[in-house]
């Protein structure tokens, strides 16, 4: 017999249907809670709250475990590539060849952006960040790509258009704020060489596109993916349970990725060097600001919701970060402060009780910076590589028979009944 919770509340007892995942996770299913007991739960921050199931990754944050479809990302880390990565998350098996030749002619055929859209950017301030930029110009696809059909074919198009114009929007951004002509896609140029390209062409200085390079971006975005129902994925599902369009729903999520405790964290990171390095901050005086309370400082790049263990991203972008440095033979000051900071975290007890470890972000900025990516488009980077993944999550939501409009209850805290005072008898 399946196994259940008991209950006891009012002297009255309900069992609850114990569900079992896939890894042996167990989870109180509470869906019939309130009709049975009149109690809701209460959980802020949601981090004992399944808000879904779900088949597209596992993430075992005591282990260190993480895999996108049961393959482990050190596999995919080693072996695959972005775009293969893409469309595993996708469609939820690894591509045949004829998958993969397909889905490149799909991806190159969608990467224009229309020409109208270029007007947008012209007229943001100059001041803008890159996020909340690439955030509106996701959503205003839905203007200028309205032919939205719910048929399986017509969502793949849907799908493939938004991977492909992201990456070119994303290099816009970055054209445009420097003053510099947009650089159009290459059909002879696989996913990440024509990001590349599209960044730092020039006329005057054509991109010579190296294979090292390439990879460690594909890499980059492949660690970047997916993370089951973190910050930004819950709101792409939230925002997509209203039932609006999946460019709404993904500029929600870009939304929420560009906040420094989420996505925005590998911009802090390099911030927080840099100040540590401009500054000449000892690192002694670094880790006792993170761990005063009274200090709203943080150690950036540390610590993770799920991860009670080193990240395992964090470990590969460690290793990718050395052998970026080392093939271009660039000396990057701030890798020196981050290994520094690193190893005396690791070895002081307030890190060691809290279960604190270097996360994904802690070395993703190096690697970028190696790249020649500037720090204002650090997030953005991190919103490209998520876009997979963040569309594997909708497209299961969509399909999910228990997935219903999200409306979270309350604990009312405010007054009771207040009467309502005319504005000249108010005190
Ligand atoms: N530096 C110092 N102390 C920290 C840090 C940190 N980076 N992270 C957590 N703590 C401490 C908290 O002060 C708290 O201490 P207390 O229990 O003594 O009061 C305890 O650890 C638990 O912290 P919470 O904020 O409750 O943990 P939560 O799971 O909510 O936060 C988070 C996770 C937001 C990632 C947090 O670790 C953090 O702010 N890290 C720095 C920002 C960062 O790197 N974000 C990227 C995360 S990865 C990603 O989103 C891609």
């Amino acid at each position: 017999m399946a196994e259940t919770v008991k209950i006891t509340f009012d002297g009255q007892t309900v069992e609850l249907p114990l569900l079992v995942g896939t890894e042996g996770e167990k989870a109180i299913d509470i869906s019939r809670l309130r009709a049975q007991t009149g109690l809701i739960t209460w959980d802020p921050g949601l981090a004992n709250t399944g808000s879904c199931s779900s088949a597209i990754t596992f993430m075992d944050g005591e282990r260190g475990i993480l895999r996108y479809r049961g393959i482990p990302i050190e596999e995919l880390a080693e072996h695959s590539s972005f775009k293969e990565t893409a469309f595993l998350l996708v469609h939820g098996v690894l591509p045949t060849r004829k998958d993969l030749n397909r889905f490149s002619v799909l991806l190159n055929d969608h990467s224009l952006v229309h020409e109208d859209m270029q007007i947008f950017y012209q007229n943001f301030p100059r001041a803008s960040h890159p996020m909340g930029i690439l955030s509106s110009m996701v959503n205003a696809l839905r203007s200028f790509y309205p032919v939205l059909s719910t048929g399986e074919e017509e969502i793949n198009i849907t799908v493939t258009r938004l991977l492909s114009k992201v990456r070119t929007l994303a290099a816009m951004s970055y054209r445009i704020s420097r003053g510099h002509k947009v650089v159009y896609p290459r059909p002879d140029l696989p996913y990440c060489a024509n990001f590349l390209n599209m960044m730092f062409d020039s006329p005057v200085n054509p991109y010579v596109i190296d294979e090292d390079i390439v990879r460690a971006l594909s890499v980059f975005w492949i660690l970047h993916a997916d993370h089951e129902q973190n910050c930004s994925t819950s709101a792409v599902r939230i925002v997509g349970s209203g039932r609006v369009n999946l460019y709404a729903s993904i500029s929600a999520g870009i939304a929420a990725l560009w906040g420094p405790l989420h996505g925005g964290a590998n911009q802090a990171v390099i911030e927080m060097l840099s100040m540590i390095k401009d500054q000449g901050v000892s690192i002694r005086r670094v880790l006792e600001r993170a761990k005063d309370r009274d200090d709203p400082f943080r150690l950036m790049g540390f610590g993770h919701r799920v991860y009670r263990t080193y990240d395992p991203r964090a470990k590969i972008m460690k290793k990718m970060c050395d052998r970026v440095l080392r093939k271009f033979n660039l000396q990057d000051p701030l890798l020196n402060i981050a290994q520094e900071l690193e190893a005396a975290a690791l070895a002081d007890d307030y890190f060691i009780d809290h279960n604190l470890y270097p996360n994904v972000d802690f070395y993703s900025g190096i690697v970028l910076r190696a790249i020649g990516i500037p720090t204002s488009m650090f997030t953005v980077m991190f919103a490209i590589g998520r876009l997979p993944g963040w569309i594997a999550q909708w497209k299961e939501s969509m399909d999910d028979p228990d997935w219903r409009l999200c409306r979270p209850r309350q604990l009312y805290i405010g007054p009771k009944i207040n009467a309502y005072v005319p504005i000249d008898e108010r005190g």
